[in-house]
């Protein structure tokens, strides 16, 4: 394949894909740890990692070993077979989570969509005639297909593709008393981020994820965590919830599962995932053993002595930096951080920042219009950490 030009891969994009997204001028060819380059061969320090799915940073060895032997040895074949990639990834998260069985799928909302659909098939065959609703969050994002985009709680991301699917009803994130109102005898189940990722990197506070268990329990709804964005040792540990001291019914994963191979999984005990049986639910890529080597590659890294020991010294040194910063800039009006996920609130528009940092040599993300919002790979050093932040001394106002 012949090498396209930075100006031929921007102008091909913009004839031949659709443009759902607005992209920035820069294609992005080739990675090593937390530095990218463009086509233009200009370097970039990552600090988007994917949107949270390079967490082991670009070119990992184990990660890019892992893939090329799985390559050379079988890539895909049926979920009418057993694959052994796939059953060694799943031993890995069972016995290092709640729960006791996955369903493999390839994105956060196929991920979702399983999680909505176990809920309610559940519901189901505990003989609950109408009880089909969930209760989710304002501010939450699960993802764009038509009942992961209903369970998103941004009426923005609804418009123009209504009627969205019934049965959603959504609650100010951290208000319990709001939960307690909206769970009744129809609701299948609570569905929350514990931390809101595209919302603005907002953390649950401490004892809201276990009043959601107790109330779910109360109700006998399920409660559905979605760790698709705060999962896989973003935080600092394995999984968000483990923060909480609470555990859920049924958990989402996707983004960095694979490292970058597209991958989704629910995780589910085995009380629920009982209601799954062979041709209740499905995916021809789910679980294939290229994904799921992948998978495997990323959760020994993870579990590795240190590794998320690791994290959270480089949290903490981030922290520290951001809050010398947030003492000299009045255009930061707070400081969100869990682990490496990390959001910076401004008084002011956070696009242009975003614009002069990509200039500079930076990426980074803004979300909901003024969060300046960081997911560098795990992997990122307090040398790079510091030079994303003296950066940003100069721009900030
Ligand atoms: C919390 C959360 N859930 C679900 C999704 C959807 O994942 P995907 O884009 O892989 O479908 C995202 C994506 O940003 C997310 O952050």
């Amino acid at each position: 394949m012949n090498e396209l030009s930075q100006q031929e891969i921007l102008d091909t994009t913009a004839r031949c894909v659709m443009q759902t997204y607005a992209r920035y001028p820069v294609a992005l060819v080739r990675g090593e740890g937390c530095r990218v380059w463009d086509a233009a061969g200009r370097e970039y320090l990552d600090f988007v990692g994917g949107l949270a799915v390079n967490g082991l940073g670009h070119g990992h060895p184990a990660l890019v070993g892992a893939i090329r032997e799985q390559a050379g040895r079988l890539i895909h074949v049926s979920n009418l077979y057993h694959i052994g990639a796939q059953a060694a990834l799943a031993e890995l998260l069972v016995s290092n989570a709640f729960a006791d069985k996955v369903f493999f799928c390839n994105s956060g909302a196929e991920a979702n969509e399983a999680a909505i659909k176990l809920a309610r098939k559940v519901a189901k065959d505990r003989g609950k005639t109408d009880c089909y609703e969930i209760v989710t969050m304002r501010r939450s994002f699960h993802g764009r297909t038509l009942a992961a985009m209903s369970a998103t709680g941004q009426e923005n991301i609804h418009r123009g593709f209504e009627p969205i699917v019934p049965g959603f009803h959504y609650v100010p994130f951290n208000d319990l008393a709001a939960a307690k109102e909206a769970v009744t005898a129809r609701t299948c189940a609570v569905l929350v981020e514990p931390v809101q990722g595209e919302g603005g990197v907002h953390p649950a506070d401490a004892a809201y994820l276990p009043a959601l268990r107790e109330l779910c329990d109360q109700q006998g709804a399920l409660l559905i965590f979605d760790e698709v964005q705060c999962g896989m040792g973003r935080t600092g540990k394995l999984f968000a919830y483990e923060h909480y001291r609470t555990a859920p019914d049924i958990m989402t994963l996707a983004k960095s599962l694979a490292g970058g191979v597209p991958i989704g999984a629910m995780l589910a005990t085995d009380a629920v995932a009982k209601s799954f049986s062979p041709g209740t639910h499905a995916s021809t890529f789910g679980g294939n053993p290229l994904a799921c080597a992948a998978g495997t590659a990323v959760m020994e890294t993870l579990l590795a002595d240190g590794f998320l020991e690791g994290v959270q010294a480089r949290s903490r040194h981030f922290e520290a930096r951001l809050r010398e910063l947030k003492a000299r800039h009045p255009s930061i009006r707070e400081l969100r951080i869990r682990g490496l996920m990390v959001g910076l609130e401004l008084n002011v528009d956070g696009a242009p920042l975003v614009t002069q940092c990509l200039e500079r040599g930076f990426l980074i993300n803004c979300t909901m219009g003024n969060v300046l919002r960081f997911l560098p790979p795990l992997i990122v050093t307090d040398a790079e950490i510091d030079r994303l932040v003296n950066t940003l001394d100069e721009l900030l106002p």
